[in-house]
């Protein structure tokens, strides 16, 4: 666990913190809503609604790699900072286009970014908690002075589209936001940090590899309800270590935005933190479980519903394979977030 505030009178919010300066999206344009699904899953708009609160996920054209995903959300993120070029990349991902480099450094070209330290960061629906912590240690430690952030998936190529379990929940999309150097006083500045992970958890969420499973299509599988009752305990865990290291009173949280997985764990962490139900973040109607994009995506649907406000007391929290889990604290600056489809 790691704050970026001191307790140190005086110099308390001169500390050199992240600050979050610019938000974009990129979602596919194709979207599939739950009666459009295939017959043969057997399953049904009420259950799926009911059970998940998702309506609709967005899947993208075999033409569209995760790699032109990232670049769009990250070009977004960039305009949304008003900046041309950042220090660095780091981007979340778990369905990359290739076993093999990193896709992070090609982005960067992409986006015109130079010779910047570029690497992805495979932390499944974590991924973005993960990787913006990163950055912002990277910025704080002072080794670079901004950071772009980019968390990029495309789900609906590693999951079976006949398996119900996973084929209605999981969508594409991606997300970024610009972290840059500034001080702990700032609106945007990032507070506090924590993050964990228990490996024996591993097989709940899981791709098998060739020497695991040698022979048929191996595809995405999740322990659903298992996974369900650790992501509530996880989340709820990881936000209050961020709440109580700013020493900020659940009542007083104007925004929790977990990760998008599911309305009921949304609500249920809501609750059992005790804030203002209102001050929840659901936004995944629309869009589905998208994996390690789902909090920008969300941050993105919270301002354009005016949700989210400068100034709130804003705790991200995310939990995933791995397992691992992760939450950020800040207080939510003035910016638009910039978005397209791809
Ligand atoms: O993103 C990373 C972290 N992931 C999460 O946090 C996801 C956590 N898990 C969940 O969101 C929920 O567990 C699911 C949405 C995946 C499943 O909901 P559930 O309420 O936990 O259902 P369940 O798996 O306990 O299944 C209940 C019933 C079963 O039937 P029986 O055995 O009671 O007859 C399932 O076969 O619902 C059935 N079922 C379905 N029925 C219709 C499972 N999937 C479906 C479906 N349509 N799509």
């Amino acid at each position: 666990m790691h704050t970026a505030e001191t307790a140190s009178p005086g110099g308390r919010h001169e500390k050199p913190a992240a600050v979050l300066a610019g938000l974009g999206t990129c979602l596919p344009t194709t979207e599939f809503d739950n009666a459009s699904l295939p017959t043969q899953l057997d399953t049904n708009d009420e259950w799926i609604r009911t059970r998940t609160g998702i309506a609709a996920r967005r899947r993208a054209a075999p033409s569209v790699s995760m790699r032109d995903l990232a670049c769009e959300a990250g070009a977004n993120a960039l305009r949304s900072a008003g900046l041309d070029t950042v220090g660095g990349l780091v981007l979340a991902t778990t369905t990359p286009d290739r076993p093999c480099p990193a896709a992070a450094p090609e982005v960067a070209e992409r986006l015109g970014l130079g010779q910047v330290p570029a690497f992805d960061i495979s932390s499944v629906c974590s991924g973005f908690v993960y990787a913006t912590t990163v950055a912002a240690s990277l910025i704080t430690s002072g080794i670079v002075d901004s950071v772009l952030v980019v968390a990029a998936e495309l789900y609906s190529r590693i999951v079976d589209p006949l398996d119900r379990s996973t084929a209605v929940i999981f969508g594409d999309g991606a997300g970024a936001v610009v972290l840059r150097r500034g001080t702990a006083a700032e609106q945007g500045a990032l507070l506090a940090f924590d993050l964990g992970s228990d490996g024996s958890g591993h097989r709940l969420i899981h791709v098998p590899g060739e020497r695991e499973q040698p022979e048929g299509p191996r595809w995405f599988t999740m322990a659903g309800r298992k996974v369900y009752l650790r992501a509530v305990e996880r989340m709820t865990a990881s936000a209050l270590r961020v709440m109580k290291d700013c020493a900020w009173a659940p009542e007083t949280i104007g925004a929790l935005v977990p990760h998008q997985a599911n309305s009921r764990i949304i609500e249920a962490v809501a609750e059992r933190l005790g804030v203002p139900p209102q001050s929840a973040v659901c936004e995944l109607a629309r869009v589905g479980n998208t994996a390690a994009a789902s909090i920008p995506l969300a941050l993105a649907d919270a301002l354009t519903t005016n949700q989210l406000k400068p100034g709130a007391r804003t705790v991200l929290t995310a939990f995933g394979g791995g397992l691992s889990w992760g939450s950020a604290a800040l207080v939510w600056p003035q910016l638009k977030a910039v978005r397209s489809e791809f």
